[in-house]
């Protein structure tokens, strides 16, 4: 019996995971066809998972970020990671009663460590087609899109004008996925973001891609030197951040979907947007 609601919930879950993000699909039917494979892999997968246990059976949830992605993820003052995803991660611990341990690590390498290293990963994370064949998603929390950082008075405005240019990345970003199918382009990935726009600033690369709010951090703290670019000026699509979490474990994806609905009843998920990232 037990069993079966389980098997029911993945369904619904899987459905309202994949609607949100193919809402923002270019190719709706393509999409659906994603949907209902997945959904059907989802369900499988959870026999697997509750045979092997839900990372809910844990006290304490080990969570991944790369905190150097402000306003969601940066050094606190202690050294510790800090911002609006390791608050909500944490909120989301209160609603669970558990304990969380948050960990900084290379954001390429988030992904790869769900399920063994970490029990979840919160980074500003975008869900993509490639890593859900990886983790499953919460359900998405926040609506991005990437910038481009120019100096200021450069002639890049257009999708055209980044063909054939020096391109700043973070490794495994979208922005790092976007510039690499740009043609011509001469990608160079760092793994922290704030080392492409110092190579900005020192006339290396030509450009740098990276979602919105950091870019607009960025640039605040070099406002005679850069100015970031709306992504629609360059076509690029909006992005969704989601919660990643070990692929099959059912359990885990619902309780943390059931604690994010209701801190954005109880008003707590505003609050934090305020405080953190559109300030009070
Ligand atoms: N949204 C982009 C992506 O998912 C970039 C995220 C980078 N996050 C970070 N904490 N460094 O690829």
């Amino acid at each position: 019996m037990k069993k079966l609601l389980a098997l029911v919930l993945t369904g619904v879950l899987g459905v309202s995971v994949l609607t949100a993000c193919g809402s923002s699909s270019s190719a709706p039917s393509a999409a659906a066809e994603t949907a209902s494979t997945e959904v059907a892999a989802a369900s499988t997968e959870t026999e697997t998972a509750s045979a092997s246990g839900s990372a809910l059976d844990k006290d304490t949830l080990i969570i991944g970020t790369n905190a150097a992605f402000p306003p969601f993820e940066y050094a606190g003052d202690d050294g510790t990671p800090a911002g609006f995803d390791v608050d909500l991660i944490n909120a989301i611990g209160e609603k669970l009663g558990k304990k969380v341990e948050v960990k900084d690590m290379e954001f390429d390498s988030l992904v790869a460590s769900i399920g063994n290293k970490i029990d979840i990963a919160i980074a500003g994370m975008t869900v993509t087609e490639e890593r859900q064949k990886m983790v499953d998603f919460s359900d998405p929390y926040y609506e991005a899109v990437q910038n481009v950082i120019v100096v200021n008075g450069s002639e890049i405005a257009s999708a055209d004008d980044l063909k054939n240019k020096k391109i700043g990345v973070q490794l495994g970003t979208t922005g790092d996925f976007i510039a690499s199918d740009i043609e011509g382009s001469e990608v160079s990935q760092y793994n922290k973001a704030v080392d492409a726009v110092n190579d900005l600033l020192n006339g290396r690369v030509d450009c740098v891609i990276i979602d919105a709010n950091p870019a607009q951090e960025f640039v605040s703290q070099h406002a005679e030197e850069l100015t970031a670019l709306e992504g629609t000026q360059f076509g690029f699509e909006t992005e969704n951040y989601a919660i990643a979490m070990p692929k099959g474990d059912a359990a885990l994806v619902e309780a943390v979907n059931q604690a994010l609905k209701e801190l954005k009843e109880d008003g707590t998920f505003d609050k934090l947007v305020a405080e953190n990232i559109t300030g009070e």
